[in-house]
């Protein structure tokens, strides 16, 4: 089973200014990578309430961070609660907060969400949670060609998200959309016909006639933006933010890593607003990862941390 490689996981830890006996929340527990070398530095009389919307998230990080038995407050959550959350917990005095978002590695790669175009055979379910939400299959094959076009734009920035949800609406006509590879296969007849590429059924061959664009394949901006749609993350992210400053203590830290644009403007925007009010922002430019990190994890080269102390 591969373990999430937390990332900036260096540059977090300095940032949040940790030290034995605090009181942390990381909204994003996900393997808990992050929140071990947290644990680590508040140790023994802190303690760190650890959420994730995820079941099998919170179940494989209980097992991860046993040794901190006794530290640990588990909850299975969206962290758009966190104001009620840390109240039901009566984890009040909060010192320093984590969000990191998106997704896991095993998320991504074994837990057969449908997250990666990479597995065709997996079904396009890409929910972190259980809930009783709409799947990326129920987006698909039931909104109409303007909300799925406006979803790819808005949320993919894709340059061809008309023609896609053009091509989304005519296959559904024949068939239900219901595998990574039936969605991938839509999205290459689209770039094919566009980069005027010869029709082919063998897999291997069509993605070396469709160019990966930029370094990404052509499916990345629509799994990104079914993503962000099936679990309403940009929302999620618009909620959290002034309930974590609303929960932390003066001179608490807060610490968010964004991994698309999308995100990061909202984490700015949010900070830049309330800079004057109740917070101090700690980072003018975000913090990216050194060349090391850069090399060996790929996740890590899109992250972005920024960093606030409520006042
Ligand atoms: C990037 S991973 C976190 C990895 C973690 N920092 C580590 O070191 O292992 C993000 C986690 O956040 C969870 N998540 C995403 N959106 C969420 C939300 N709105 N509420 C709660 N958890 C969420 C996902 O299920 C995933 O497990």
């Amino acid at each position: 089973m591969t373990r999430h490689v937390p990332v900036l996981l260096t540059e977090l830890l300095t940032a949040l200014k940790l030290s034995p006996g605090m009181r942390v929340v990381d909204c994003t527990l996900g393997d808990g990578g992050h929140a071990e070398k947290i644990l680590e530095k508040v140790a023994t009389s802190g303690r760190l309430m650890g959420i994730d919307a995820d079941p099998e998230a919170v179940l494989q990080a209980k097992q991860y961070l046993y040794n901190f038995e006794g530290q640990v407050i588990f909850v299975r959550d969206n962290f758009r609660n966190l104001n009620k959350i840390v109240q039901e917990n009566n984890f009040a005095g909060v010192d320093a907060i984590l969000i990191d978002l998106g997704w896991s590695s095993p998320q991504f790669e074994e837990r057969g969400r449908g997250f990666s175009f990479q597995h065709p055979e997996e079904p396009l379910d890409m929910r972190y949670s259980g809930e009783n939400i709409g799947s990326a299959t129920d987006i698909l094959n039931t909104r109409t060609e303007k909300e799925l076009a406006t979803i790819f734009a808005d949320y993919g920035e894709e340059k061809l998200s008309k023609k896609i949800a053009e091509a989304v609406v005519n296959t559904r006509k024949i068939k239900q959309i219901k595998t990574v590879g039936d969605l991938v296969e839509i999205i290459l007849q689209v770039y094919r016909k566009k980069l005027g590429v010869v029709e082919t059924h063998n897999h291997a061959s069509v993605l070396e006639k469709v160019p990966w664009i930029g370094g990404l394949h052509p499916a990345t901006k629509i799994f990104q933006a079914l993503r962000i749609e099936v679990n309403n993350e940009l929302v999620a992210l618009q909620d959290v933010l002034p309930q974590a400053v609303k929960v932390l203590s003066p001179g608490g830290r807060l610490a968010v890593i964004s991994f698309h644009s999308l995100e990061d403007r909202i984490v700015k925007h949010f900070f830049k607003k309330n800079k004057e009010k109740n917070i101090l922002i700690i980072n003018k430019k975000p913090i990216e990862c050194a060349e090391e990190e850069y090399q060996s994890n790929p996740r890590a080269r899109s992250a972005k941390l920024r960093v606030i102390e409520k006042i």
